[in-house]
């Protein structure tokens, strides 16, 4: 794919005929766990307000899965971000983020929570950008542990918190 600068990419939210291309960009992102199809297509749907897909000529780029925790609602819970090999490095990803703790779905989030292992420089390096953009502290604890909750199959990931969220956020997207 040939690399372009971000001017003429559309952010939005994710439908059901999204499903396949998000899969392929979740698999072509590793370290990213891959999804079942029926897990991106719920994402897509049921949490579309807080998903965002990044496309530009019609390719999704870029891609933002997140929710409301019902246990936790005052959270933004950002699952997995994902940006094509080709995009990478032109801040695409601080801006879906942006974009996302913008949306009338996000606005009274105070806090934003994500689960990062912690070989992942590239995801550390995003969120700890995203916090000191946004004037907000990110702490980090172990949330699922290698032992205690995969069964030694994965690496423990640590969960971060970016606290405040700013309370004035411009909506910089077309809603569909
Ligand atoms: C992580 C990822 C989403 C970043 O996307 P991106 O569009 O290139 O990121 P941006 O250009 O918006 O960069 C945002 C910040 O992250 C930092 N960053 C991005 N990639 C980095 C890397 N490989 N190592 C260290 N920091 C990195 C940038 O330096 C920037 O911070 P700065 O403004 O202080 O310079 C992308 O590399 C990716 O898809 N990786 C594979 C999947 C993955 O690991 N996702 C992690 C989140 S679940």
């Amino acid at each position: 794919m040939e690399c372009a600068g971000t001017e003429s990419l559309t952010l939005r939210m994710p439908s059901a005929e999204d499903g396949p291309a998000i899969s392929r960009l979740i698999a072509s992102s590793p370290p990213l766990d891959t999804n079942s199809a029926y897990c991106n297509l719920l994402q897509c749907t049921d949490f579309r307000e807080t998903c965002v897909v990044a496309e530009r000529d019609g390719e999704a780029l870029g891609w933002i899965s997140a929710y409301r925790p019902p246990a936790t609602p005052d959270r933004l819970f950002v699952w997995q971000v994902a940006v094509h090999s080709a995009a990478r490095g032109e801040g695409l990803a601080l801006k879906m983020l942006e974009a996302l703790i913008a949306r009338p779905a996000a606005a009274d989030a105070t806090m934003l929570t994500t689960t990062i292992t912690e070989d992942n420089q590239a995801s550390w390096g995003l969120f700890e950008a995203f916090a000191r953009r946004n004037g907000a502290t990110l702490t980090r604890a172990p949330r699922f542990e290698q032992d205690a909750h995969f069964a030694g199959a994965h690496a423990t990931e640590w969960e971060a918190r970016i606290f405040p969220l700013p309370t004035f956020r411009t909506e910089t997207e077309t809603h569909s």
